[in-house]
């Protein structure tokens, strides 16, 4: 493989910003083949090279894995002409990897909540697929408050303009019962364009707060704010390796 500079490659294992790589290298604290590196610019071999950054082994990954809180109002794309994306909110070393980031699945525009960025397609594509049965779940918040028959109707299967929706589930919010079915969540493993919008527009009714919570095995982390970002894990990219399977 082409050789990198550390700081990139302890950056893209999601390990520490070039910042603080080049404040770690400074006081010594990162190792390059068991030597403490002197500049964070050198060039390793991310194939063979082995790094420790502050006692702690870092690993090298082919892709990479972001977990973004989307903010109201930006949309989910790689670009647009006018309108801020979702990459936008990403670094720019991160914005100029290749191959480059892009967005699991899309929210619209004013969908808060999970979004997954990667560049590993093929995994994307299965975690989209609806055969796999990926379920993603998103709170939502209704105009006027659902009935037992609309949680039944939604959950068999509505149409939205000449497509049978598959089965999926939706809990109301136990809230006080005046308020009863004016918000709550709902899980789908497909997902069609405005999918949850046209479900609830099905039943004469109307979307007006959406946001994802969870994706696969993958929960929103409630310690990001809206437009914060972090990379996932080993741990959570193997769960996600195996949702897709
Ligand atoms: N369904 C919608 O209608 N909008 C989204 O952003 C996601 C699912």
């Amino acid at each position: 493989m082409k050789t990198m500079r550390l700081d990139k490659y302890i950056s893209l294992a999601g390990v520490a910003s070039r910042t603080e790589t080049s404040k770690a290298v400074r006081s010594g604290e990162v190792l390059v083949n068991g030597i403490p590196a002197r500049k964070a610019d050198m060039q390793v071999d991310p194939d063979t090279v082995a790094v420790i950054y502050r006692g702690q082994p870092v690993t090298y990954r082919q892709f990479t894995y972001i977990l973004l809180h989307k903010p109201d109002g930006v949309v989910s794309a790689t670009e647009d002409g006018r309108e801020q994306t979702v990459l936008d909110l990403l670094p720019e070393e991160l914005r100029r990897i290749r191959p480059a980031l892009f967005p699991c699945g899309r929210l619209d525009k004013h969908t808060t909540g999970l979004m997954l960025l990667t560049n590993n397609g093929d995994l994307s594509h299965r975690l989209l697929s609806p055969t796999r049965h990926v379920d993603k779940t998103y709170a939502f918040s209704v105009k006027f408050p659902l009935s037992d028959e609309d949680v039944a109707a939604l959950e068999s299967g509505v149409d939205i303009g000449g497509y049978i929706t598959a089965p999926c589930k939706v809990e109301l919010d136990p809230r006080d019962p005046a308020e009863r079915g004016a918000g709550g969540r709902i899980t789908l493993h497909e997902g069609k364009y405005h999918q949850i919008k046209l479900m609830m527009e099905a039943r004469h009714n109307q979307i007006t707060r959406l946001a994802r919570i969870t994706f696969g095995p993958i929960a929103l982390d409630p310690t990001l704010d809206p437009g914060e970002w972090r990379m996932l894990t080993e741990g959570e990219v193997a769960e996600l390796e195996t949702a897709g399977r």
